[in-house]
């Protein structure tokens, strides 16, 4: 196993969540929260990460699928952190450095501080760092308890606390780095006398330094960072943070937001700079937005949506695995789904795709410059020519394409033919029937 290591502890169920799915699974800005542990690890430098699954182990392993560096230990029953990082003790065999342990219930975790915690490790070869935080509200975390000259003594859990141990504010957020081989033997040595009779893996550090292996707790995280997701109020809180973290990276980069705080970016979006999102609007996938877009008010881009420079996707307007070339818009009440829009296109109001015939999935290809009238209907597979135009209310049914340049309209859609000097076809009926001559 090439170091340094990462182990995340994802073995739990989560009880409190009241899930089917395994906690580390609930999303956080369209993502498992594990990803970004993982990717704060990776961040950081571990080269590689073991994720320790047990409740819901399958569910786990899929969503990270495919990760080279990503390897999964088992730990068959939850007998308590400490047994959790013992799981990995077969795949790391033999291996001799630095290894973080981290939880994957705690998404908001950053690179900076843990890589922050593995150069001070690696510099005074500590058996044992504990990034600590100080925080307004201990309320359910471990307590680190220090001697009168400010040395760590030991962590002791919330539900083992005295009193006064309870008022600590300084914090264990699990985010440790460990030498190895010598936390094994720590590990080892754990006992379950606790109230939760489990093996505590925050009994490690205290045990390592009675056999005199040097442990140091430094408070270098913040309280956002160490956000615990144990129940679904700690999810919608965690959601907002990462939030307002993705959009205050987005406006960095050049990204006007009218109100970040009633717009919904996933943490992959990619968005250009001079692009301007309008309120109420979600954007949920991977989702890829060029330079001077314009989306919203009120739109939904969902997931493989790539909007290329000045495309506009207006008010109720939705779009999935849609692509929008350089300046076509959708401006009002569209829905775009397995579409692909030339240049310039232009989407009149009330238009959609039909991309779903109940069985299968259609492609709509729409060529450079066409423009695809109000509340029409192009049912996929069909592809619509450079520069055609749909009639508003046309329905194009699946398979009759449009030529490059050619007009349809009404239903179902056929060429609109016009005779020289511009005038109707004589068979054509009278526009308002019940209107008689004169009217
Ligand atoms: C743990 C810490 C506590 C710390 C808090 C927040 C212990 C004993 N306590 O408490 O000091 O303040 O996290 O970081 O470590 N897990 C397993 N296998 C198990 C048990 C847990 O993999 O047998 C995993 C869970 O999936 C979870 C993580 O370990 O991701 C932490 O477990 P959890 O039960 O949430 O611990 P806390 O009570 O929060
Ligand atoms: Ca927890």
């Amino acid at each position: 196993m090439q170091g340094p290591v990462a182990i995340i502890l994802a073995a739990g169920h989560g009880k409190r969540m009241r899930s089917e799915k395994a906690k580390v699974l609930h999303e956080v800005c369209g993502q498992p929260m594990i990803r970004y542990v993982v990717d704060a690890a990776r961040g950081a430098g571990a080269k590689s990460v073991i994720v320790v699954v047990g409740f819901g182990a399958d569910q786990v392993r899929d969503a990270l699928a495919g990760e080279p560096d990503v390897h999964f230990a088992v730990q068959a029953r939850q007998l308590g952190t400490g047994d959790a990082v013992k799981a990995t003790r077969p795949l790391l065999e033999g291996y001799q450095g630095p290894a973080w342990v981290l939880v994957g219930d705690e998404p908001l975790i950053r690179p900076e501080p843990l890589a922050d915690l593995l150069a001070r490790q690696e510099a005074e070869h500590i058996a044992c760092l504990l990034g600590t935080a100080l925080v307004p509200d201990p309320t359910g975390f471990g307590r680190i308890v220090r001697d009168s000259a400010g040395r760590f003594q030991r962590i002791i859990e919330q539900r083992d606390c005295t009193p006064e141990q309870a008022a600590i504010a300084e914090v264990n957020p699990s985010c440790y780095v460990f030498e190895l081989p010598g936390l094994w033997d720590a590990l080892d040595r754990l006992d379950t006398g606790n109230a939760q009779g489990e093996y505590y893996l925050t009994d490690a550090p205290a045990l390592l330094q009675t056999s005199r292996r040097k442990v140091v707790a430094l408070s270098v995280l913040e309280p956002d960072d160490i956000l615990g997701v144990n129940t679904r109020q700690h999810l919608a809180q965690a959601n907002a943070i990462m939030q307002s973290r993705v959009v205050d990276r987005l406006m960095t980069e050049g990204v006007s937001i009218v109100d970040p705080h009633n717009t919904y970016i996933d943490a992959r979006a990619e968005i250009g700079h001079d692009t301007i999102i309008y309120p109420f609007s979600v954007l949920h996938g991977v989702v890829k937005v060029g330079k001077g877009c314009r989306i919203g008010p009120f739109a939904h881009l969902r997931d493989g949506t790539v909007l290329d420079d000045g495309a506009e996707v207006g008010a109720f307007v939705e779009t999935s695995r849609a692509h929008l070339e350089t300046g076509a818009m959708a401006r009002h009440l569209a829905y775009l789904g397995d579409a692909h829009l030339g240049a310039n296109v232009n989407v009149g109001a009330g238009a959609v795709t039909a991309n779903f015939d109940g069985k299968t999935k259609g492609r709509t290809e729409i060529g450079a410059g066409a423009f695809i009238g109000s509340g029409s209907v192009l049912i996929a597979p069909v592809t619509v020519g450079a520069g055609a135009t749909v009639g508003a209310g046309a329905v194009v049914p699946k398979g009759h394409d449009i030529a490059d340049g050619q007009t349809v309209v009404g239903v179902p859609a056929r060429p609109l033919e016009v005779r020289p000097g511009g005038s109707l076809p004589a068979d054509r009926p009278p526009r308002f029937p019940s209107l008689g001559p004169g009217a």
